[in-house]
């Protein structure tokens, strides 16, 4: 089971010469563990190209075969699911391991805690310590019994879906597509309308994807946030998947060519959701020479090259409602904001203490670790940038964060002493090949 311990692998990244080239990031992690899901609520074949082969969306595969779905790889990123259909979910035999994954324990949730089955989730020692509760007070007043829970509702816990799942009207007490997804998931497959409330916009993956399987899903506008409003049991049609480059893993070798001096790279194909581009606005604030070139539709998604030339930083405030469209890139915006000039203060961050560890104390202990003045100041992250002259040195405690392990070796690529992770393996479960991409540009890693 994944919650032992794997024996630590040390990673080292030094500064070398400029970094240069074109590459191309995996496919994004939110779409590809979706592709999956609705795919197997869907009726006939889903053939989806770019999957993320990553360890979170492997046991989303995982969890859907042990529901009754077939899943079979095809070719690298080739993927074929031929779904059982909303409501035709099987009893699961084993225990759902999840691993590291948030988001394919969450949105799973939904999905099983909606159908007459019994189903305990699982996962390594970071998922057992995150909140679940978010997830399982909508779907407990949709009908689902929590028949087992270990403290403070984490996993393990054991889902049993009702006959008859009770349709909703739900605001979401965090701005958390996870919880969002969740409920929509649980709607499919209820009778009447479930409407999803929440007062910031969230990445709209879900929707976007219902709606291409021909769920009826209606999403209007209120102030910053959505009201969606999803129809149940709709005959979900199998339809192709394309996946987008992942934003979230651009965001490494994209703030790696900023502060590397002499650095020219072109990333290709990222996906550009204005739900996910918070980073890319916020680095183009603080004076980053990036150009979004050949904007095109990729599966419904638009996708653009980005072309990033190294460059002086300055430092910038991050406003708050920003956060949802770059949470997962605050490590890395951390990072780049301890190379620039000036104070970058990072607003409303409290949702990062929930995440792969607490990102909050994981990115102060590893800018602590590396010689960077910063401070946490109530939810907000401030950090006083040095200029481009960042100490590096040390070793950054990972706490089983992929995110953590690939932002401070992103540090050490421009850092006057190297910077060490503790352990690089959780980066599989994103972006596993994250250590090659970089090496294509020039940077070295010592394992
Ligand atoms: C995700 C939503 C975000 C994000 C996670 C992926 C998703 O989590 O941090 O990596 O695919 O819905 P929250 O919804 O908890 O903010």
């Amino acid at each position: 089971m994944s919650h032992t311990s794997h024996p630590a692998r040390p990673v080292a990244a030094a500064a070398g010469g400029p970094l240069s080239g074109h590459v191309q990031v995996p496919g994004d992690k939110s779409i590809s563990h979706r592709s999956l899901i609705v795919g197997c609520l869907s009726i006939g074949e889903t053939r989806v190209e770019n999957l993320l082969e990553g360890e979170d969306v492997l046991r989303t595969a995982d969890a859907v075969r042990a529901l009754g779905g077939t899943v079979t790889r095809e070719g690298e990123g080739r993927w074929r699911v031929i779904g059982v259909g909303i409501g035709g979910l099987g009893q699961p035999e084993t225990v759902l391991d999840f691993g590291n994954a948030g988001t394919g324990s969450r949105l799973m949730m939904g999905v099983v805690g909606s159908h007459p089955v019994t189903a305990t989730f699982d996962g390594d020692a970071s998922l057992r310590k995150r909140p679940m509760r978010r997830i399982l007070d909508p779907l407990v007043r949709m009908g689902t019994t929590v028949v087992e829970e270990a403290e403070g509702g984490r996993v393990p816990l054991t889902l049993r879906g009702p006959r008859e799942t009770i349709p909703i009207v739900y605001e979401t007490p965090a701005p958390s597509a996870q919880i969002k997804s969740a409920v929509l998931f649980a709607g499919l497959n209820s009778p009447g309308e479930t409407t999803v409330v929440e007062r910031e916009a969230t990445r709209d993956h879900t929707e976007r994807m219902l709606a291409h399987a021909g769920a009826d899903i209606r999403v209007e506008t209120e102030g910053a946030g959505r009201r969606i409003t999803l129809r149940g049991q709709p005959e979900l049609r199998a339809r192709d998947i394309v996946v987008p480059a992942d934003p979230s893993s651009a965001a490494f070798p994209l703030v790696a060519a900023l502060i590397v001096p002499g650095s020219r790279v072109t990333i290709e194909a990222v996906m550009t959701n204005p739900l996910r581009t918070g980073l890319v606005t916020t680095l183009l604030e603080m004076g980053a020479e990036i150009a979004l070139r050949n904007r095109r539709d990729l599966g419904g998604e638009e996708v653009a090259d980005l072309d990033v030339t190294a460059g002086p930083l300055r430092g910038v405030e991050v406003p708050p409602e920003r956060a949802p469209a770059m949470i997962d890139e605050y490590p890395v915006l951390a990072v780049a904001a301890a190379f620039a000039t000036g104070e970058t203060r990072m607003r409303g961050l409290a949702e990062l203490r929930v995440k792969e560890s607490d990102r909050l104390a994981a990115v102060a202990a590893g800018l602590a670790v590396t010689g960077v003045p910063h401070r946490i100041e109530g939810d907000d992250l401030v950090v006083e940038g040095l200029g481009g002259k960042v100490p590096g040195g040390g070793t950054v405690a990972t706490e089983l964060d992929h995110r953590i392990a690939m932002a401070f070796l992103v540090m050490g690529l421009a850092s006057r002493n190297p910077v060490t992770i503790d352990d690089g393996a959780m980066i599989a479960t994103s972006f596993p090949s994250f250590m090659p991409t970089l090496e294509r540009l020039g940077a070295s890693f010592r394992t």
